[in-house]
């Protein structure tokens, strides 16, 4: 019985997580992206919506400030994008209060709106978290097409 209540707890916990692209080099990657109603990518976004997420990670040196920069691309185009005001510092919107320590978790939430020149386009959204000194802490991104 217990093992099935585990079995099921992790099933229901990891439903949703989807695998997004890692951004390479010295980047870190997140422990785990979830994006509701999308488990696999492109994930379709109604216009005019904004696209919801929740990330969890862990920092891997200590930092007091968390800042959010989203962009986006089409192809090898950059679209214009803004980060949006209440993304800019992730201090406010994770499960905790910095300043953080090294490893620990937490998880922050979000929406975006997303900006594409035309629908049907798989759009590319690069979400980079960076701490103190401007030192990268996860980077991650997602494809979207809206529709
Ligand atoms: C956001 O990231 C882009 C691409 O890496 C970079 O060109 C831009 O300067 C960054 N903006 C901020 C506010 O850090
Ligand atoms: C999204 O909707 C707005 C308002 O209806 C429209 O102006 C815009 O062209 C639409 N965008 C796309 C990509 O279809
Ligand atoms: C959207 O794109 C897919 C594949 O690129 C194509 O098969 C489909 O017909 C397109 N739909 C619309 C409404 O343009």
């Amino acid at each position: 019985m217990k093992v099935i209540l585990c079995l099921l707890v992790i099933a229901v916990t990891t439903a949703q997580a989807i695998d997004v692209h890692q951004c390479g080099g010295e980047f870190q990657s997140p422990i785990r992206v979830t994006i509701p109603g999308c488990d696999v990518m492109p994930c379709e976004i109604p216009n005019q919506t904004d696209m919801s997420f929740e990330v969890l990670f862990a920092p891997s040196f200590p930092t007091s400030t968390l800042a959010v920069n989203v962009t986006a691309t089409l192809g090898d185009f950059n679209l214009p994008y803004e980060t949006p005001d209440h993304l800019r510092n992730g201090c406010d919107n994770i499960d905790a209060s910095c300043p953080l320590v090294t490893g620990q978790e937490v998880t922050l939430k979000g929406t975006a709106p997303v900006e594409a020149p035309l629908t049907n386009v798989t759009v590319r959204m690069r979400f980079e978290i960076d701490g103190d000194d401007d030192r990268s802490v996860i980077c991650f991104a997602a494809d979207v097409r809206l529709v």
